[in-house]
């Protein structure tokens, strides 16, 4: 099924975050991501789920990457446990991918049945928030990949943010999930 992979990222830089924050507060490219993925499946690594809200995204359900089994997630109904990224390599409905940077780089790089049909790449183009103490993660690596394998097909600025949308070059794209994203990155 469809693979999505959804960021947002800092025009001069690509940087996704600086420690634990995301150095920028633009609402309506929350409330996108939260439109996104509103009733689908979500995977992300243990830090950007621990970076959540009270842990957790209304109304979806969350994978939690992680080396350690034994990690309690917030809503045992809804979030879930999972130690091998190969567990998506066969995954049967859609999935919507989160990040952080480790997370994206294994899905771009860990051969096809894992390689997103799709990937939302949000690009902030206003100023980063200064003072914040941390490592400055960058997502390069995933730009040089998703320029060569991949081709935009739509754009739609709003709010500082540049949205596109790219497909995996010469492949066939689920044209209902394509539709709805096109219609949601409009809003
Ligand atoms: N701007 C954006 O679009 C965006 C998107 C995503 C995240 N972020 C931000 O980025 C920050 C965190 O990102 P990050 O890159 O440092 O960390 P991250 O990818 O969210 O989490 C890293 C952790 O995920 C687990 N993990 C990753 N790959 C795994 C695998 N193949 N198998 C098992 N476990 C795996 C490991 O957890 P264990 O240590 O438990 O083993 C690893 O330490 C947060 O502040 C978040 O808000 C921003």
């Amino acid at each position: 099924m469809t693979k999505v992979a959804v960021w947002c990222r800092h025009k001069e830089d690509d940087v996704i975050a600086i420690g634990r924050h995301i150095p920028w507060n633009v609402p309506s490219d929350t409330n996108f991501f939260i439109d996104m993925v509103q009733e689908k499946n979500v995977v992300m690594g243990r830090l950007t789920y621990e970076a959540l809200p009270n842990r957790t995204i209304p109304n979806c359900k969350i994978f939690i990457l992680t080396s350690n089994y034994a990690y309690k997630p917030s809503d045992k109904e809804n979030h879930f446990v999972v130690d091998d990224i190969n567990f998506f390599k066969d995954f049967a409905e859609d999935l919507y991918i989160a990040g952080g940077r480790g997370v994206y780089e294994e899905f771009l790089t860990k051969g096809n049945k894992l390689l997103p049909d799709i990937v939302m790449d949000c690009v902030y183009e206003g100023k980063m928030q200064s003072g914040l103490k941390g490592e400055k993660i960058a997502i390069s690596a995933c730009i040089s990949i998703l320029q060569k394998k991949y081709i935009k097909v739509a754009q739609f600025m709003k709010d500082d943010v540049q949205r596109n949308m790219y497909v995996k070059r010469g492949e066939f794209v689920d044209q209902t999930v394509m539709k709805n994203l096109l219609t949601l990155m409009q809003k």
